[in-house]
């Protein structure tokens, strides 16, 4: 029996995961560890502050509801989602344009209108009107690519923060033969992030002002490309080079423009920008998107009964003979 010590504690973790059968999951995992503790060390980690961070992690995770992804706003507010997208642009096999955050605010649940058609419930005074093509990183028209677009409301805020039963300001559209989009909306505002839970405490305490510049998201695909997962940010907005959540990029900034005769609604500011897709790996097939619907995530929640349930039947034999089964089941896959 060897005696451990703050050093060697590393090395047992790693040895006793060994076991690992699935190599993504074991590589995952045993980066993970070891920057896990290279970090306890690094800070001299002491008890109180352990339990502070449980304590924290346990508040997000009874903050999420099916309207609220409050990990997705924790990820978002350390620059870890926008890390990943950017991670994520570099494998592209072609150029395109580029990614940006999904977001909190997403839902799957997103009505569909003709081209041309106000997704806002209330547009009074605040009309702005959106289009361009989505091509191929040729330039090529994509006929029929489905465009999803979701904003704040001229108020600043999404439907889903009203409730979630709330539909607003979101909407699927399909480009026509030459792959032009054509979307009425409201011009949106910047806004908080929600200050009011765990991770906007955080950010409070931080000295950070919370706030994210006016941005209207889009999720565009078509069949054979890469799902492209990307948000227009607003020209002029005090927060392009400051936001909270290291979404803007200035590949991204759109400018809103009054009288353009090129718009195919007259009479109304606009804003023209055209979307490039990459052709679709097989890597991308697995890749995924930074962010999801938040009722998706909390889907699988059900009520615990008790406060802990019986180990598994297969335990036993699971000891003897592991394999892949529950939560981390699947979830690592060999690239
Ligand atoms: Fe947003």
């Amino acid at each position: 029996m060897r005696a451990l010590t703050s050093l060697t504690i590393t090395d047992a973790v790693l040895e006793q995961m060994a076991s690992t059968p699935d190599a993504r999951m074991k590589e995952v995992m045993e980066a993970a560890v070891r920057h896990l503790h290279a970090f306890a060390r690094e800070v001299n980690l002491t008890p109180a502050e352990w339990i502070k961070s449980i304590e924290f992690m346990t508040k997000v995770g009874q903050t999420c509801t099916p309207a609220r992804q409050e990990f997705i706003l924790l990820s978002d507010t350390l620059g870890l989602s926008a890390l990943v997208n950017l991670m994520h642009d570099t494998t592209r096999t072609e150029e395109a344009t580029s990614a940006s955050l999904l977001g909190p605010f997403f839902r799957e649940n997103t009505p569909r209108f003709e081209g041309g058609a106000q997704i806002a419930n209330k547009a009074d005074g605040a009309e702005v009107v959106l289009y361009g093509r989505v091509t191929n990183a040729q330039g090529a028209p994509l006929p029929n690519a489905q465009v999803t677009v979701w904003q704040t409301a001229a108020d600043g805020r999404y439907d889903i923060q009203n409730g979630i039963e709330e539909i607003d300001c979101r909407g699927i559209f399909r480009t026509d033969a030459d792959g032009n989009y054509l979307i009425r909306t409201v011009r949106p505002l910047g806004y908080f992030i929600p200050l009011d839970g765990p991770v906007g405490q955080m950010v409070m305490a931080q000295k950070r002002h919370g706030m994210r510049p006016a941005h209207i998201h889009f999720l565009i695909s078509a069949p054979g490309y890469r799902e492209l997962v990307t948000a227009l940010y607003l020209a002029g907005d005090a927060h392009l080079e400051d936001d909270v959540v290291f979404g803007a990029s200035a590949d991204l900034v759109a400018n809103v423009k009054e009288g353009d005769a090129a718009c195919p609604i007259k009479g109304l500011p606009s804003i023209n920008f055209d979307f490039s897709l990459a052709r679709e790996s097989e890597a991308d097939k697995r890749a995924g998107r930074v962010g999801a619907d938040p009722a998706a995530v909390t889907a699988g929640n059900g009520k615990q009964t008790t406060p802990y349930g019986a180990p598994p039947p297969e335990i036993a034999a699971a000891t003897a003979n592991p394999k892949k089964s529950g939560i981390f089941g699947g979830l690592f896959r060999s690239r």
